[in-house]
């Protein structure tokens, strides 16, 4: 069974865009293995667009870039397996993908056979030109069913950018994440506009389909040799650590953009945290819903909480500050189902500090810098004396 919980790995998009190749792969395998990204469950490798030629061959098959790939997909796949990791490819529904290489409108089959063929363990399938009058949640149906039948399990990753009310039909598809966004930048406003526009879906994610917020920039501070998605500094470490907590509690894939080969320990500690990586990964992938703190006059719209139930009874409870500003962001445990008279109160672990914060009752209350979050995982404690 694939994607029970949201798909964890690296993408060569966001930092190498057209400037992949096999040597580049296979060193990020190697360090998955070494910095521990595989230890803490990172384990697609993906290879985005321009990976192919810019034309099929004679039998009207997909052939990877001689010079970029020159041992072939094939080699490249035997060698990440043989890091116990798995291998992605990316191809689109249209005529062509993004970046004008070949798409895979009207050989969804062939293909999928191929990359079956390849040993392939993922698609990432894009929505660049599409003919208009063909219905897009068709393609993915049918990209879907030439998966499903193709002799070996390939992941589905639907990439249409969250349009033509992809929230009503992913599952249905058959799509295992699906993009609910335009593309990230690697900047602090299309980080948060991104959160903040997926705040009202969070119903619409769940195991076997999760919302895909798109591919992480943590750590990334302008690598990206890509102008669009931002050359210029990126966004600060807090800034990098929200972002993480953020797509850690909204259950989005997630798929690290950053070159690991790069030694930033900041960023290794971000993408490391294995107590927001277990809320991620929580078995039963249940959407995180929303509370506005109180004063409700005071706050605006950046501040606010997210309140996830997991498998175990625990709750994990993100206080998350967008806003300019310091803040106290309090939680009555009123609004989470909570009332005093039960003679309940949560013992509260704090999921950056890694240490346990005491018991609460009623309410806690963090005071949360500019951009900063405090994400806690709450157990039930009968032991307050009340
Ligand atoms: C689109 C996708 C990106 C990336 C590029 C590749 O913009 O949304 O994630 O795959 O195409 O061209």
């Amino acid at each position: 069974m694939l994607g029970k919980t949201p798909p964890m790995g690296w993408n060569s998009w966001n930092t190498f865009t057209w400037d992949i190749n096999d040597e580049l792969i296979r060193g990020i395998a190697d360090k998955f293995i070494t910095e521990g990204y595989r230890d803490a469950g990172y384990e697609y490798i993906v290879i985005d667009d321009c990976w192919s030629l810019k034309e099929r061959d004679s039998h009207g098959k997909l052939v990877a870039d001689p010079k970029k790939f020159p041992k072939g997909i094939k080699s490249l796949a035997d060698y990440v397996h043989s890091k116990g990791l798995k291998l992605g490819i990316y191809s689109c529904t249209g005529t062509h993908t993004c970046a004008g290489h070949p798409g895979s409108l009207e050989h969804e089959f062939s293909d999928a056979a191929q990359f079956a063929e390849w040993e392939i363990d993922f698609l990432k399938y894009d929505y660049c030109f599409k003919p208009r009058n063909i219905s897009g949640e068709l393609l993915y149906k049918r990209m879907s069913l030439a998966l499903k039948n193709c002799g070996r399990d390939i992941l589905f990753s639907a990439c249409n950018w969250g349009e033509d009310d992809v929230y009503n039909w992913a599952r249905e598809a058959g799509a295992h994440m699906y993009r609910s966004t335009h593309d990230i930048r690697d900047n602090w406003e299309s980080v948060k506009g991104l959160a903040l526009s997926q705040l009202d879906k969070t119903a619409y994610t769940g195991s076997f389909c999760h919302n895909d917020m798109d591919m992480l920039v943590v750590g990334m501070h302008g690598a990206s040799n890509d102008d669009f998605i931002g050359k210029k500094g990126g966004c600060t470490d807090t800034q990098y650590k929200t972002h993480f907590a953020l797509w850690c509690m909204m259950g989005s894939p997630l798929m690290i953009g950053f070159d690991i080969r790069k030694d930033h320990q900041p960023t290794k500690h971000i993408l490391l945290n294995r107590d927001l990586i277990a809320i991620n990964q929580d078995p039963e992938s249940r959407g995180a819903y929303r509370i506005k703190p109180e004063p409700n006059w005071f706050h605006s719209n950046d501040v606010f909480m997210l309140v996830k139930t997991l498998t175990n009874g625990d709750i994990a409870l993100g206080f998350f500050n967008l806003s300019d500003a310091d803040r106290e962001v309090p939680l009555l445990f009123w609004d989470i189902g909570l009332p005093f008279a039960s003679g309940i109160s949560l013992s509260l672990y704090d999921c950056h500090q890694h240490k346990e914060l005491g018991i609460f009752r009623e309410r806690f209350a963090p005071k949360v810098p500019a951009h900063d979050c405090v994400v806690v995982r709450a157990k039930f404690s009968l032991d307050a004396g009340v």
